[in-house]
């Protein structure tokens, strides 16, 4: 071994120091191998034998590691010339991820001087774990995206380096998504795909846990957990809670009275769920008069004035609406039933039959027809009609609220002359309503009365010689009839027994009743005579009565 150095000039000694080198390691550095992490005083070689020095020199030679860093991870032991780990050497700490981590520590021993440099190269072992840096990933997706759409997420690392940093990536079992690895010349990173179509209805968000994992033996994995959200699509129509309403209202309910409140849900989400409620507008303008919708509430309010008499029942369409892009929209019915209110008083009507009342009618001789009409149904639409007052006539069913109206006795203009036969119809609601009529009836007269005198013998008194031409007595008969029926004229009855033919005798006056004398009678001739009159009226027949008058003539001095 050359010692020369000492004694020849520095540069020569420098040079055969480096030649040396170049002998011992070969033109490189003795180096060594050894995994991270091993205990302190696990053996990297036997540094002496490999230097070939002698064991037992060492300590006199001071053989000894110097390291240029500031920790010393290697020391020798001086009985056996081991080179052996003194403390915990984390690879990744020293290399971080690069590729090669060697040590640089260099061995002087003295006697001669001799400085060998040593490499050791540290080798990774798989002690970290893939990790990602957030663990809890968020990932937005449309609803509508088709199956086969690509997410990416953050992938995770390893400072291990080689076979042991991230190897591949598992998915948790799920029914949307799968992985694609894609394997880098020194990376892997992953995507998710989307297998099959969404439903934000069925499931709105998925939770999926990713799990890198390394190519360690054994393998060490970190995981992340991503939440996928499904963004909504306006992929549902709204439903109504049914698609046939009934429900009743009492006809005249108030304007602004709740119906029902139809109710209808969108599975969807946000505006797509927003609903509001309409009537349809087409082909139902009577019940747009009638009924309208609160659009927020779906309150079916009453608008105008129900009539049962005018519709007992609407059909009403309604519709629902969201307010997606497009919106999309439902339909149901509403049947409303109106409940009939006593509203409605009856209505008499009366049709004549006869224009005048004889009042020699038969008793079953019909005068008029009296129809009753109430508009409401049910027992408020059931009526009944009667005669309020006391008269001779009478109502008689023909059939449901038709009536006759006939007469019940016997009439006699002479008594009653006029009739106002009061009708009143009630119906069957609670409280009944009613209406009255009155029907005014003009007996007709009949020539039913002779002519009557007060007295059945009229006696006259009369002084003889009285002058000729004089009214010697007016006589009256009254007839109860009217007009022609009641007319009375008068005339002198010729009979077989009046032998004086009392027609030379006396005249009358056929309309005033008066009776003159025709001669100056003489007591001594003739002291009394006898007549009769008759009075008759104008009827068709005609009625007659007598009267006998007796003429007693009185004495005068002559
Ligand atoms: C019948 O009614 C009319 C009109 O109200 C009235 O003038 C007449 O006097 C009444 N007749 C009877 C008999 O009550
Ligand atoms: C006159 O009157 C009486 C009784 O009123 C009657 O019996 C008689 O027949 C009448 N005579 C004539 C001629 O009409």
């Amino acid at each position: 071994m050359p010692t020369g150095r000492i004694r020849g000039p520095f540069w020569i000694n420098l040079l055969f120091v480096i030649l040396e080198c170049c002998w011992k390691l070969g033109c490189g550095q003795l180096s060594y191998s050894v995994s991270e992490e091993v205990n302190p005083g696990t053996s990297v070689g036997n540094l002496a034998r490999d230097l070939n020095l002698n064991v037992l020199d060492l300590e006199a030679r001071t053989f000894q590691i110097v390291s240029g860093s500031k920790r010393k991870y290697f020391d020798i032991n001086l009985k056996t010339g081991s080179l052996y780990v003194t403390e915990r050497i984390d690879r990744e700490e020293l290399c971080a991820k690069a590729e090669k981590c060697v040590v640089n520590v260099e061995a002087v021993v003295n006697s001669p001087l001799k400085l060998y440099r040593l490499a050791i190269n540290i080798i990774d072992i798989n002690d970290n774990a893939p990790y990602f840096s957030e663990t809890l990933q968020s990932l937005n997706i449309a609803e509508s995206t088709a199956p086969g759409g690509k997410f990416g997420f953050v992938g995770a690392s390893d400072i291990d380096v080689g076979k042991n940093s991230v190897s591949t990536y598992k998915l948790s079992r799920n029914d949307y998504f799968s992985l694609e690895i894609h394997k880098g010349e020194d990376s892997v990173s992953a995507e998710l795909v989307l297998l099959k179509a969404l439903d934000r209805e069925q499931q709105p968000t998925i939770k999926l846990t990713v799990t890198a994992v390394d190519g360690g033996n054994p393998p060490k994995s970190g995981t992340a957990n991503i939440i996928v959200s499904i963004l909504d699509s306006n992929d549902n129509s709204p439903v109504f809670s049914s698609s046939l309403y009934k429900t009743r209202i009492s006809e005249n309910v108030s304007v602004g009275s709740t119906v029902i409140v139809l109710t209808a849900v969108d599975a969807d989400d946000g505006i797509n769920a927003e609903i509001e409620y309409y009537l349809r507008t087409k082909g139902q303008d009577r019940i747009l008069d009638l009924f309208q919708i609160d659009a927020k509430t779906g309150a079916l309010l009453v608008k105008g004035n129900i009539d049962y008499e005018e519709s007992p029942a609407f059909e009403i369409h309604a519709e629902a609406s969201d307010k997606g892009h497009p919106p999309m929209s439902a339909h149901c019915k509403v049947l409303v039933e109106v409940v009939d209110l006593n509203d409605n008083a009856p209505e008499i009507s009366v049709t004549s039959l006869l224009n005048t009342v004889k009042e020699d009618a038969q008793v079953g001789t019909a005068i008029a027809l009296v129809s009753v009409v109430d508009k409401d149904s049910g027992k408020n639409g059931e009526v009944k009609a009667v005669i309020m007052n006391e008269t001779p006539f009478k109502l008689e069913t023909n059939y449901k609220n038709s009536y006759s109206l006939v007469v019940n006795r016997l009439l006699d203009r002479e008594i009653v002359a006029e009739y106002n036969i009061t009708m009143v119809a009630t119906d069957g609601g609670i409280p009944s309503l009613s209406s009255t009529d009155t029907v005014n009836i003009q007996v007709f007269d009949v020539n039913d009365n002779p002519p009557r005198f007060s007295e059945p013998l009229i006696n006259i008194y009369l002084r003889e010689n009285s002058a000729v031409g004089t009214v010697i007595k007016i006589v009256s008969a009254i007839d109860a009839d009217i007009d022609n029926n009641g007319k009375v004229s008068y005339s002198l009855l010729q009979t077989s027994t009046d032998p004086l033919s009392s027609s030379k005798l006396v005249s009358i006056n056929s309309e005033t009743g008066d009776i003159i004398s025709l001669q100056a009678f003489n007591f001594e001739e003739l002291k009394t005579f006898q007549f009769k009159v008759q009075a008759t009226d104008s009827g068709v027949p005609p009625l007659s009565s007598n009267v006998t008058v007796n003429v007693l003539i009185i004495d005068e001095n002559d």
